[in-house]
């Protein structure tokens, strides 16, 4: 298994290039669904998720032609329904095909993508709203089992909660029923504007993109005819470059990014002292050598996103005071805390809130990754933490940043990735 040793201390410089956003790109490849012709998607991150969702498309019977960061995906050719055990539990988002291939098809099995190590997790809120479209849903085997013979019909869908995943699945079995669905309390996600974009760009009539309230047309089965998609840039890749620059003390650019889908972000950095230059299409980030503390809360966009927690908390960690953070959307996603705590931070947690004692320094430490974003955290702490710190599990990181090493190297960090020896 691989590792990352990350000597800390050097100061960063330079410019970065962002990403395809990997939470865009999952979409739009299980839209690609919904259409039985060629559909090219550029800028895609290379990332190992990407890569299980292109290599599911391949399993169900599609075709794929992928280069790291094109794809030609052509589903004309499916001939299988059931997205299997072994790709859904590597990758909970494997459950958007869901929408898609019921839409399509009128049948599915999906299997069931199980608790993570975030919390939960479950797909209830799916379920209910493709069971108002008409389907009919049992759970078998540990997989989902949906059934529309005669298509899926448009439907008032409530959400209780604010759900991505379960908007965007929405939003593309919408896209081929008949009828007009509505979709209140939809999630606004910049990735969730970009697969309406996509859809309404084939022909689909799409009102509200990017409010809480869609209306959607759909096409009484006919599959769509999808133009090239380049995939938004990364907002989370982004945002951790920032808190890279933010750690480490040091001015860096972000190039080939949206500013307005980073926002709170910026915020919340500005609040702690540091400063930007921002055009359309990049960021400088002027640091605070004074961090001050911040107190935030994670919440649905456009506020402070779930994603970023774990990476301000790191940063949190070196500032001069004390900062609160609250978590709303995931139980269990303080699983680095402990971690920061060995590299010296100084955090305590009770229940969904994290008190985070400002310290002078990290330390060193053998650290190990817990899942994507918490990964990345540990990261950030290790770029700026004394002496050598080694960070096992880091396939969590390859599943969501792509070339990590590479960028920060690129950057002046010290960071190479090692094998474990056996
Ligand atoms: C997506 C993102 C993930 C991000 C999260 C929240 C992708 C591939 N993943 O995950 O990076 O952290 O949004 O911004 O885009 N819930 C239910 N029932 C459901 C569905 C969700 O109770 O049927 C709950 C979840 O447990 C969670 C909350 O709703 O507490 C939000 O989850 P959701 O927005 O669905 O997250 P994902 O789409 O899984």
């Amino acid at each position: 298994m691989d590792y990352l040793e990350i000597t800390g201390g050097k100061k960063l410089s330079g410019t970065v290039t962002i990403s395809g956003a990997k939470n865009a790109a999952l979409p739009i490849i299980a839209a690609t669904i919904l259409s039985d012709k060629e559909v090219t998607l550029t800028n895609l991150p290379n990332v190992v998720d990407i890569r299980t969702l292109l290599k599911l498309l391949t399993m169900l019977g599609g075709t794929v032609d992928h280069d790291n960061t094109t794809a030609h995906i052509n589903n004309g050719s499916i001939s299988s329904h059931k997205a299997v055990y072994e790709i859904v539990s590597q990758m909970r988002a494997s459950i958007l095909v869901l929408g898609p291939l019921l839409a399509r098809f009128g049948e599915c099995e999906v299997s069931l993508p199980g608790g993570c190590a975030i919390g939960q997790r479950p797909i209830d809120l799916h379920l209910k709203a493709l069971e108002s479209m008409g389907a009919h849903i049992e759970i078998k085997g540990g997989y989902v089992r949906a059934e529309a013979p005669d298509g899926l019909k448009g439907a008032k869908i409530i959400f209780d909660k604010i759900t991505v995943g379960g908007t965007e699945n929405i939003v593309m079995a919408a896209a081929l029923a008949k009828g007009t669905t509505t979709i209140i309390n939809a999630a606004k996600e910049p990735e969730i504007v970009q697969l309406c974009e996509m859809i309404m760009d084939a022909g689909v009539k799409i009102e509200g993109i990017g409010s809480s309230e869609l209306t959607i047309e759909g096409t009484s089965g006919k599959p769509l005819k999808f133009k090239t998609v380049e995939i938004i840039p990364d907002r989370i890749e982004a945002g951790t470059y920032l808190c890279a620059g933010a750690i480490t003390s040091s001015s860096i650019t972000l190039e080939k990014v949206d500013p307005g889908h980073i926002r709170a972000s910026i915020d919340k950095l500005e609040s702690m002292g540091c400063s930007f230059d921002i055009t359309d299409d990049s960021i400088t980030i002027h640091p605070s050598d004074d961090l001050k503390p911040v107190n935030l809360i994670t919440i649905e966009y456009p506020g402070f996103p779930t994603d970023m927690q774990a990476q301000f908390m790191a940063v949190a960690a070196l500032a001069k005071g004390e900062s609160l953070i609250e978590e709303r959307l995931f139980e269990n996603r303080f699983m680095h805390v402990s971690e920061l705590n060995r590299l010296g931070a100084d955090i305590w947690l009770k229940g969904s809130i994290a008190a985070v004692k400002g310290v002078e320094t990290f330390n060193a430490a053998d650290v190990m990754a817990t899942d994507l974003r918490a990964s990345s955290a540990l990261v950030l702490a290790a770029l700026v933490a004394d002496g050598t710190t080694h960070i096992r599990r880091i396939y969590h990181l390859d599943r969501g940043y792509d070339d990590l090493e590479g960028k920060l190297s690129a950057l002046g960090a010290d960071i190479v990735r090692k094998k474990e020896e056996r």
